[in-house]
């Protein structure tokens, strides 16, 4: 999950709009008349499909099974950066799978994408003792030339005090130490903090990771460069790393740190694929539920976390359906998304190759928040009736525990469905430490939880096959 996501997310802590339906919404239920007459009844009956869909996945013979084939992909092709042939690999693999489990319809859409390398990285402080820097450059950055950049560094705590000390800045490696606060607020140095620097003659950026924890890990992430601003190479470093250098800085001792990159962006723009399959609805094929997380990951790590766990409970929600015979009248459609790290580029270009059919789009699910312990989802729709029949799927999730209702804007992938009008879903879990692992080494099967993933499956399954079995004009 990434940047523009992050940004959105930032503006939800200022104005937080997200809010959770509650008891007091849930009695406006009560007198909505639509609701009441024509969609109770409708999801009374279905709810022993849903019984049955949860029961089926943590069943003695299925539970774990969700982990088993996650941990199967993560640990046969590793991290799937876009761009490279691991990526495009997993994607052929999956498209047989999908095949096997009997998806309809199953192909792979291109998509163009750029094409970044990492090649060598490395950092050393060499004033006032050597030490070797745990660095990760952040995507799009440029590399240094081929040439190793030496100069003294500069702290700074936050943008203003940069635009304050700026006539201090030419020729400096500026450090961003700034102090986590929440990722979508602390993630503005990773994205504009090279370009920020380079505006007052910074030669590179060594900017703090965003994560509120760590045991010296650097997390990647996408930089995004201003139009007309010298492109400097921006480079993660850990947080224990920024607050040695503060340390130093504060006891007015010189830190010269010396910095060797190779990252580069190629000319040439890359074909990858956003993988497609289908249960095809009985009665209105037309109308799509769509089901989602992206294959795609940074190149450290084993994208296990992120997004591993949110495209493997995406598809196999419809293996799931097929599994248990069950035909839903509207499609389900499952797309495991590429190059989202690099900005939602293969949701982008989805969404604007099927702008035609986005009215038909009932609902836009994606899970890229981690697969983590569920507690509900979120929601975007705003007509009430709407908010009343996810509210009362919801309700069907109490044996799993995870009935709550959010009423948010939230999403990644889905906002560009959410351009089109479409309303979207996004998994909510108890995912307080997301942060620790994400972008890093540290995002690995290790993370996922066997009965965890199989929750997240089970809700995922429920509300979106609930959604496209009802036989009644959803009101958005
Ligand atoms: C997709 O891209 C591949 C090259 O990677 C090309 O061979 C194929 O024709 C393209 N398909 C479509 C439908 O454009
Ligand atoms: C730093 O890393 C280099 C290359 O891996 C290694 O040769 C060197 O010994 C390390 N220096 C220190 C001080 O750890
Ligand atoms: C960038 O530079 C060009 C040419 O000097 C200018 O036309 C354009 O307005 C600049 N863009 C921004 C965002 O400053
Ligand atoms: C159910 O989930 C809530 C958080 O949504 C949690 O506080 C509570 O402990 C959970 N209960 C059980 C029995 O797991
Ligand atoms: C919700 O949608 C239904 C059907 O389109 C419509 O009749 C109803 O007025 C809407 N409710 C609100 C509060 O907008
Ligand atoms: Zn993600």
């Amino acid at each position: 999950m990434l940047l523009r996501y992050i940004i959105l997310m930032a503006i939800m802590v200022n104005v937080s709009f997200q809010r959770i339906f509650s008891p007091q919404d849930a009695l406006k239920c009560g007198s909505d008349r639509q609701f009441q007459t024509h969609f109770k009844p409708q999801l009374k009956q279905l709810s022993s499909e849903v019984r049955q869909i949860i029961e089926h996945i943590i069943s003695p013979t299925n539970a774990g099974a969700t982990y088993e084939s996650l941990a199967y992909f993560v640990d046969k092709f590793g991290p799937r950066m876009a761009g490279t042939k691991q990526l495009e690999d997993s994607i052929d693999f999956m498209l047989d799978w999908l095949k096997k489990d009997g998806h309809d319809n199953v192909h792979g859409e291109n998509v163009t994408i750029p094409k970044w390398n990492r090649g060598t990285e490395w950092a050393m402080m060499v004033k006032p003792r050597v030490k070797n820097l745990s660095i990760l450059g952040l995507g799009y950055s440029v590399g240094t030339n081929g040439k190793t950049l030496e100069a003294p560094i500069m702290v700074v705590k936050s943008f203003d005090e940069l635009d304050r000390r700026a006539n201090e800045v030419k020729g400096k490696i500026v450090v961003y130490n700034f102090d986590f606060v929440s990722y979508g607020i602390s993630v503005r140095y990773r994205s504009k903090g090279a370009s920020h620097a380079a505006k007052y003659g910074a030669i590179a950026a060594l900017i703090r990771s965003v994560t509120p924890f760590s045991i010296n890990s650097p997390h990647t992430g996408t930089n995004s460069y201003d139009v007309n601003v010298t492109k400097i190479p921006a480079v993660s470093i850990t947080v224990e790393d920024a607050q040695l250098f503060q340390r130093f800085t504060d006891r007015k001792e010189e830190v010269i740190v010396r910095l060797y990159s190779e990252n580069n962006l190629e000319k040439e723009k890359a074909i990858s694929r956003n993988t497609v399959s289908e249960i095809i609805g009985s009665k209105y094929p037309n109308q799509v539920v769509l089901v989602s997380g992206h294959l795609d990951s940074w190149d450290v790590g084993q994208g296990a976390m992120d997004d591993g766990g949110g495209a493997f409970i995406s598809w196999r929600a419809l293996s799931v359906v097929k599994q248990l015979g069950l035909k839903p009248k509207r499609t389900l459609r499952s797309v495991l998304w590429t190059a989202e790290e690099f900005g939602l580029i293969g949701a982008y270009e989805y969404a604007r190759r099927h702008k035609n059919e986005m009215k038909d789009f009932v609902l836009a699910m994606e899970s890229d928040i981690g697969t983590f312990a569920p507690v509900g989802i979120t929601y975007s729709g705003t007509n009430l009736t709407s908010q009343c029949v996810i509210h009362e799927i919801m309700k069907m999730m109490a044996p799993i525990n995870a009935t709550r209702l959010s009423i948010s804007t939230e999403g990644s992938d889905t906002e560009a469905f959410a351009e089109n009008g479409v309303p979207i879903t996004s998994l909510d879990t108890a995912n307080e430490k997301y942060f620790y692992f994400h972008h890093s080494q540290g995002d690995t099967m290790t993370v996922e939880n066997r009965d965890d993933l199989d929750k997240c499956l089970a809700l995922w399954t429920s509300v979106s096959y609930a959604l496209a079995a009802l036989d009644l004009p959803i009101p958005w």
